[in-house]
């Protein structure tokens, strides 16, 4: 696809932020009836980061990511325009997390919102700030995702408290002329999926309350086997649909940067796309899911071996159900 001369949203630069409390597969056999094999071999996680101390919130680990990318790209808070923040764990129904970090950084000039699409937030999200960019509205998109995982899991249920853990990463999209940004996207959502993944009460359904609290109704609760069948199916096919429409193959494209949910997925996906290992990101081993985080964490992580012009096929799935996939043009040397 040729878009030279055209308006796209490119990344210009990525940053992230794990607190550094690690919960490992041992301490979480002290906890749970569990153990590291089992959770090795079913998800492939050995770790995850916690976000312990008072008063700290998922705006706190934004304002690390943020405050590490302005300084990386070389601009103050004040030049950005809109901030999208990907999040499933809000510091609090509202005010939006996104004014929050907005305030914390001294963002302001910048308008923003709350995007909420659970585990796809971040690729919602990457896919909206683009418009804003594409249709010269804006210059300067702050495209936040992150997660404090811990403050909804129950770590007495065994079937959640393995998989999450807290991060957190942002990118700025800037205008490119020259060919490299966001190219297409493949967004889906099935509200039906919704019984499988959810957080039970907390919202206008069940309002906390002394029973909603004593039922353990404001812990995520997940049906593992149904998530996992759906996401095998799903986040593959979206993969291959984007590569099949932009007339992708295994050796055009550089890198699948995958949700981090479960290792077994992951395979799968870049399986169906004809993918060897080695352009496959994956740090699920060191992070967990940390939900809207995963795919900045992945792209901070690879930056240093990203080249201009590589072809990323970025793929996600979470509660909902949503899912979707996203094909752009890395625009810089890392
Ligand atoms: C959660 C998940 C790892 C469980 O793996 P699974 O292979 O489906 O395992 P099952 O739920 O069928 O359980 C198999 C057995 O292990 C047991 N088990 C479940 N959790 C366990 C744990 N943490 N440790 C040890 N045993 C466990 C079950 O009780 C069951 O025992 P049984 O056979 O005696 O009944 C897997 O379903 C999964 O990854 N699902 C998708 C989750 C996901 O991606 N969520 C995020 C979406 S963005």
């Amino acid at each position: 696809m040729m878009n030279k001369g055209k308006l796209q949203a490119a990344i210009t630069a990525v940053h992230g932020y794990v607190p550094e409390y690690v919960l490992t597969n041992q301490e979480l056999e002290s906890m749970v009836d569990t153990s590291d094999e089992w959770i090795m071999a079913r998800t492939g996680i050995k770790e995850r980061r916690i976000l312990k101390g008072e008063g700290l919130a998922t705006s706190d680990m934004g304002v690390k990511a943020v405050e590490g990318l302005l300084k990386k790209r070389g601009i103050g808070a004040e030049e950005i325009d809109l901030i999208i923040f990907c999040t499933t764990t809000p510091d609090m129904p509202f005010p939006a997390t996104a004014n929050i970090l907005g305030d914390k950084i001294g963002a302001k000039n910048a308008w923003g919102f709350d995007l909420q699409a659970a585990c796809s937030g971040f690729i919602y999200g990457l896919t909206t700030g683009a418009q804003f960019i594409e249709s010269g509205k804006h210059k300067k998109v702050l495209v936040v995702g992150g997660d404090k995982m811990s403050s909804i899991i129950n770590y007495k249920d065994r079937a959640t408290c393995i998989i999450f853990g807290d991060g957190c990463g942002a990118v700025l999209l800037e205008p490119n002329e020259e060919g490299n940004g966001l190219v297409d996207a493949v967004l889906k959502s099935d509200g039906s999926g919704r019984p499988y993944l959810n957080i039970p009460a907390g919202g206008s359904l069940n309002p906390a309350s002394h029973e909603t609290v004593d039922a353990n109704m404001h812990y995520a609760y997940q049906e593992g086997k149904t998530v996992f069948k759906f996401a095998v199916t799903n986040m593959a096919d979206v993969a291959a649909e984007i590569m099949e429409r932009n007339d992708l193959t295994a050796d055009t494209v550089q890198w699948l940067v995958p949700h981090q949910a479960n290792k077994r997925i992951i395979d799968a996906t870049a399986d169906r796309m004809g993918l060897n290992p080695e352009k496959v990101m994956v740090n699920i081993h060191k992070y967990g899911n940390t939900t809207s985080g995963t795919i900045p964490l992945c792209l901070w992580e690879w930056e240093s071996q990203l080249k201009k012009g590589d072809n990323l096929v970025l793929a996600a799935f979470g509660g909902g159900f949503t899912w979707g996939s996203v094909y752009l043009k890395w625009a810089y040397n890392g």
